[in-house]
């Protein structure tokens, strides 16, 4: 992938998603087919990946943190095949594939986003290890503190509500900070909690993952407008079809792309404390600012 960006640790990713996924043997056949369709179809891994980063940051061994962070790109996984069905934005290719729904119908789709979420909290309760077991509690409360009513479902919801209107920016920052940025948090924020990170660390490295998940969703607003369709693996042109509220349509392209830099820039500065062990983590800051997928 482009711009320094970590490919060991996706690969890494990539090998565990597979030895820990069921087989697609398994009866019934379908739904492990649609899950195995929206899993194994590229994608970044940004949010295993930053988990892996936290851990080592924090001097924690990244292989130790593994089903949590494969866990989380289950959720995230899930999150897009409800995100492209019809009732919500309707889109028909993902990761350069056609959509969970185009190749499987609505009704598997649904059930496979469903099966993934419930399958990122089996995969922690049986195979997360860690030296007690309240921090796999924790890391639970985490992911589904992050991913629900108070986070990325929230986020949605008020994605939703806004489309075709004119909203406050501040309603603009709670969508992008909700739908987006909390899970994008909680990926660092798991790897403080196995790795026991004391308060100053942890401030830091949460400072840090909420600049840079406002900032990735602002670019992934702007690359909607101004990417390729190519290159992202998803139709470009998107929010504007579906009339949604988005940083290019309240601010435009240029104000937007000033805002998330700005917000890269704190998301880097979040992290003086570490030293010279904090350059994985900058790297991935440019990377999110830099990409074209
Ligand atoms: C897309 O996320 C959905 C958003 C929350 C913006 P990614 O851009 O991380 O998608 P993949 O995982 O690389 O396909
Ligand atoms: C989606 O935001 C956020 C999710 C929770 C999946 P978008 O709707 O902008 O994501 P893309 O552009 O379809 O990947
Ligand atoms: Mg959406
Ligand atoms: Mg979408
Ligand atoms: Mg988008």
């Amino acid at each position: 992938m482009e711009n320094n960006y970590p490919d060991e640790k996706r690969i890494l990713i990539e090998k565990s998603l597979s030895e820990l996924f069921p087989s697609e043997d398994n009866y019934p056949q379908i739904i492990y087919k649609a899950m195995r369709h929206s899993l194994f179809s590229g994608g970044k891994r940004l949010r295993s990946v930053l988990s892996l980063s936290a851990a080592e940051i924090l001097d924690y061994d990244i292989h130790k943190i593994l089903p949590t962070a494969c866990a989380i790109e289950y959720i995230h996984t899930y999150s897009l095949i409800h995100d492209d069905l019809p009732a919500i934005d309707n889109d028909k290719l993902r990761r350069g594939k056609p959509t969970c729904h185009i190749v499987f119908g609505e009704d598997i789709a649904i059930l496979a986003g469903d099966a993934l979420f419930a399958e990122a909290f089996y995969l922690i309760s049986s195979r997360q290890e860690a030296d007690s077991p309240e921090k796999i509690v924790k890391i639970i409360e985490e992911l589904s503190d992050a991913s629900g009513v108070r986070g990325m479902v929230g986020g949605q919801v008020v994605d939703i509500e806004s489309t075709g209107k004119t909203i406050a920016s501040s309603t603009l920052e709670f969508i992008h900070k909700n739908k987006t940025g909390r899970l994008i948090s909680a990926s660092v924020k798991v790897a403080t909690i196995l790795a026991g990170a004391d308060e100053e660390k942890t401030k830091a490295l949460l400072d840090y993952s909420s600049h840079l998940g406002l900032a990735f969703q602002i670019i992934d607003d702007v690359l909607d407008t101004a990417g390729e369709t190519e290159l992202m693996g998803k139709e470009a042109g998107s929010d504007e079809r579906m009339l949604k509220s988005t940083y290019i349509s309240i601010f435009g392209l240029e104000k937007a792309k000033i805002h998330a830099k700005e917000e890269i820039e704190k998301a880097k500065d979040s992290l003086s404390i570490f030293g010279e062990r904090k350059q994985p983590l900058i790297e991935i800051a440019d990377f999110v600012y830099k990409r074209s997928s």
